[in-house]
């Protein structure tokens, strides 16, 4: 149980993940305050340092990520995703402050036929996944308590994601495609939270992979969702990615090894079709 006068600021807040990481941490007993665009902005420094203000802890889910915009907005992207996290580990490491960062399968090519690895070569296909992996490298460079979360294909009642795109595009068409050559975890927000909150209660330093159990195609995910859903009346094609060119490539091969976090002793991470079918009865 967490020390009820622990303070802790959550950046990116309002943001799909940062508002379960908010809620799941007020719930454990921590006095959260959590910060988002317009009064924090991550990139300014002396914002940051308002934010770290009596704080002895810091969830970083700050992030520009707009995947295909960042390619034409690169500047902006380094700014929020590689430069605003290794400013924000000096003045934390400063302080003695514990950060606690989130990053991102787009960080590798998806070339390896296995789940990958925390130490696995980053090899980021698009401006996006370099960002983040020039923030994770920014960060531990800058010394200090801090680990790094790396998440991926999160879904969460706050914010467009893959889910609620798809449940979108189910509810004003019959006929739907979906790429089958994608694969990974489609992983609840309310879970990573869980497991975020978990490594903060014990200071848990270096770089974890989290997702939720098991591997799918975003093809299969689909299928999920319309079962799930009771959409039976939608026919549902697979297709490549190829197929879809998009701005930003995106890693074929999403899937992670957890072993490492789960070592930590997180809650039981649950398979992906279980968390999925939980967070659609409770969704419109
Ligand atoms: N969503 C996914 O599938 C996914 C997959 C892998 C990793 N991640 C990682 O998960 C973390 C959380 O992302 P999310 O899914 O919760 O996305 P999100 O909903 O876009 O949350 C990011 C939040 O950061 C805010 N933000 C953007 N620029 C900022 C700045 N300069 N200063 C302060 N706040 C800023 C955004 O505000 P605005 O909305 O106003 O821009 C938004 O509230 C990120 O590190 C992301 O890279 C996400």
């Amino acid at each position: 149980m967490a020390n009820a006068v622990e303070r802790v600021a959550v950046l990116g807040g309002r943001g799909m993940l940062g508002s379960e990481v908010g809620a799941v941490l007020r719930a454990a007993g921590y006095a959260v305050r959590s910060y988002d665009l317009p009064e924090c902005d991550v990139t300014v420094p002396s914002a940051l340092e308002a934010a770290l203000a009596g704080v002895t802890a810091v969830v970083n889910c700050a992030a520009f990520t707009a995947v295909d915009a960042a390619e034409s907005q690169a500047s902006r992207a380094m700014a929020v995703n590689a430069e605003a996290p290794g400013v924000l580990g000096r003045l934390a490491a400063r302080r003695g402050i514990y950060v606690l960062h989130v990053s991102t399968d787009f960080v590798f090519d998806g070339a390896l036929d296995r789940p990958y690895r925390e130490d696995d070569e980053a090899r980021p296909l698009n401006v996006y996944g370099a960002s983040k992996l020039a923030g994770e490298r920014a960060l531990a460079a800058a010394g200090g308590a801090q680990a790094t979360v790396r998440v991926q294909w999160t879904y969460g009642a706050a914010g467009a994601n893959f889910v609620s795109r798809f449940l979108e595009r189910a509810s004003s068409t019959t006929d739907l495609m979906m790429v089958a050559d994608q694969v990974g975890a489609p992983t609840w927000t309310g879970d990573v939270a869980a497991a975020l909150a978990h490594l903060l209660a014990r200071r848990a330093t270096g770089l974890f992979h989290y997702a939720a159990a098991g591997a799918a195609t975003r093809y299969e995910v689909a299928a999920a969702i319309l079962a799930l859903r009771g959409l039976y009346g939608r026919r549902l094609e697979a297709c490549r990615t190829a197929d879809f060119p998009a701005a930003a490539r995106r890693p074929l091969n999403s899937r992670f090894d957890c072993s490492r976090i789960d070592a930590m002793g997180v809650p039981a991470r649950p398979p992906w079709r279980e968390a999925l079918a939980r967070f659609l009865e409770t969704t419109a």
